[in-house]
């Protein structure tokens, strides 16, 4: 979720760093920094939290000369946004730079380690561990010292390291996490995208997992870990810069949809340990949580949905009650809550004006307060009592997609830490829980190759003016959800029903050009009750579409147009059913030309009430 990027030339490497950080804005960042090593051999660090003008102003100020750095923009997944926090690190005697992108699982045991051999570490992120480590092995060879610590990083790293002592190379190496090397004439750049390379040369080098990188001015050799070099093929990427930061998708919104296979997997990482769930921030102790009679969830917009999800999971596993409350309604009533709540608020902005005056409602209460938020930092951060972060990364669509799916993830994960510490969970049924939870990943990527199929259905769907979207019960907020996608990127009106109400009213709305979407899974404990429902708009000549497990054989005779979704079962369903909605949309809105990334009348974060 960082930026990096490098620079070794005949250049002034600090504006080269500078623009290339600014071309990684997109990645969103909390603080940045860079690294020089000058004319002179020093070591010069610059680093700050919050915009990265902070750093152009030092740029500006400073008179050093060097053809050599690194920097880094932070997006915080270990550790508050603070100078101290963010990149670079430096070994203890300050001759050793690093940036790091990725997540170091390990990091606390290694800590443990360099703290016993004297080292100093100042930060609490996971990321100074590396560069210590670096500095422990150093006997005069970077890249021997890179090449021997990797084997001790469990997790995902893209690394670079610079060294007072070696003026004229950079050591990079990367595992799960991209890095990026463009070739120039007599200089050569890096970067963990391509945004900020595709200014100076198109010619790319992907690096592989497990590759170690030695980048001189006029030379680039790339070992493998028992440093034997590769011949690595040189790709010229034909990318305008704008499209490089979408990955090469028409929109944030897009990509980020895509980006969820790798969500679920950073969510989830790190996160168990021989079957237990850990939560780093979560300060509510074992005896704190035994006093629990009632979880309280309070949210808004697409959190609010993912907190109805998680009700379903939390009252159909552990049978603990759970209220979810819309937060904006929350904040104005006389709230019944005492310690024996365990308030979650949930939020991926960590702004949003309503959720924190809810949160401080509840903390008035006396209850305790957890913030589940995407943004290390964030105000709700700072307030709530403990937070779980939910680690989507930067989410740019102002459409909530992949920050909705990391919620659900943690949702389940919560569910588990709750069961844990409430013994109200057996471990078999855990760790069927978390094998299912392993395999969501592989199954929403099965589900965005058939995006053609969807495709299909939005060009038939895109001049509809009303849509209705039901289901049934933890479907209900998938419906929800998927209603919403659609009203906010394409400006359809719709709206969404637990199936059994439509004979209360909602049935009056259906006719032929009023289409319905249907949740309507196989094994569903409701899918003839669903079945029913269809049959009865079908009567009225409503057109309906079904969302339907491919080994459905019925579905097909029945639904005008039908979205498959592999056999799941149920409880884990909306990892799945969410992501054929949340494609429909995304395309309806962009058959209609509009602006996907940036809806009318919307914000990303709500701050105001
Ligand atoms: C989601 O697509 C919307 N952009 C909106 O409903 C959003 O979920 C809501 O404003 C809450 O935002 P938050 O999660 O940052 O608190």
């Amino acid at each position: 979720m960082c930026g990096i990027v490098g620079y070794i030339g005949e250049k002034d490497a600090k504006n080269i760093l500078y623009n290339g950080l600014t071309k990684l804005e997109y990645k969103g960042y909390d603080s940045s920094g860079i690294a020089l090593i000058d004319d002179n051999k020093n070591l010069i660090i610059k680093k700050e939290s919050g915009k990265l003008t902070q750093i152009k102003k030092y740029i500006e100020d400073t008179n050093i000369i060097s053809n050599i750095g690194i920097g880094h923009t932070r997006w915080a997944t270990h550790g508050k946004p603070t100078q101290i926090n963010s990149h670079p690190h430096t070994n203890c005697r300050k001759t050793i730079a690093l940036v790091h992108n990725g997540i170091i699982e390990n990091y606390l045991e290694l800590k443990e380690e360099l703290i016993k051999k004297d080292h100093k570490i100042i930060s609490e992120t996971d990321s100074e561990i590396i560069v210590h480590l670096i500095s422990e092995y150093y006997t005069g060879n970077l890249y021997g010292a890179v090449q021997k610590i990797i084997q001790y990083l469990k997790g995902t790293f893209a690394i670079a390291v610079i060294s007072e002592s070696e003026p004229d190379k950079i050591i990079i190496a990367k595992k799960g996490t991209s890095m990026l090397i463009g070739i120039g004439e007599n200089e050569n750049i890096f970067g963990s995208d391509i945004p900020p390379i595709l200014e100076h040369t198109k010619n790319i080098i992907v690096m592989d997992d497990y590759e170690i990188g030695v980048i001189e001015k006029n030379k680039v050799t790339i070992t493998d870990l028992e440093g034997n070099i590769l011949n690595k093929v040189v790709e010229n990427i034909d990318l305008t810069i704008e499209m490089a930061e979408k990955s090469g998708f028409k929109h944030f919104m897009l990509k980020e949809i895509h980006e969820q296979p790798r969500v679920v997997e950073d969510v989830l990482r790190g996160k168990i340990e021989n079957g237990k769930i850990k939560f780093d921030n979560f300060n509510i102790t074992k005896e704190e949580l035994r006093k629990i009679e009632q979880i309280n969830i309070i949210a808004c917009g697409t959190s609010y949905h993912a907190g109805l999800v998680g009700k379903f999971i939390i009252e159909e596993i552990l049978k603990l009650p759970v209220i979810v409350e819309i937060a904006s309604e929350f904040r104005y009533k006389t709230p019944i809550l005492s310690e024996k709540n365990l308030v979650i608020v949930i939020s991926q902005s960590g702004e949003t004006s309503d959720t924190l005056g809810a949160l401080r409602v509840a903390k008035q209460s006396g209850a305790k307060v957890i913030g589940m938020v995407n943004v290390i930092g964030s105000t709700i951060a700072k307030e709530a009592y403990g937070t779980i972060y939910t680690n989507a990364g930067p989410e740019i669509g102002v459409a909530s997609t992949k920050a909705f799916l990391s919620q659900l993830t943690m949702m389940y994960l919560f569910m588990l830490y709750l069961g844990d510490n409430l013994n109200l969970i057996d471990n078999k049924y855990k760790e069927y829980i978390i094998k299912n939870l392993e395999k969501i990943p592989e199954k929403i990527s099965t589900i965005l190759n058939k995006s053609d199929e969807i495709l299909n259905i939005a060009k038939q769907l895109k001049n509809t003016k009303n849509i209705m979207y039901i289901a049934r019960h933890i479907n209900y907020p998938v419906a929800l959800e998927g209603s919403l996608k659609l009203k906010e990127t394409s400006y359809i009106h719709s709206e969404a029903y637990p199936a059994g109400e439509l004979r209360h009213g909602p049935v009056a709305l259906i006719e032929e050009n009023v289409p319905a979407l249907a949740i309507a899974l196989k094994n569903s404990k409701t899918y003839d009750k669903m079945l029913s429902n269809i049959q009865e708009i079908k009567a009225r000549d409503g057109k309906i579409i079904v969302l339907a497990s491919e080994d459905d054989e019925n579905i097909d005779s029945i639904a005008n147009m039908s979205l498959k979704i592999e056999p799941i079962d149920e409880i884990f369903s909306p990892l799945l059913t969410v992501i054929p909605l949340q494609i429909l949309a995304y395309y309806i809105s962009d058959e209609k030309g509009l602006d996907v990334d940036n809806p009318r009348n919307l914000s990303k974060s709500v701050t105001v009430e």
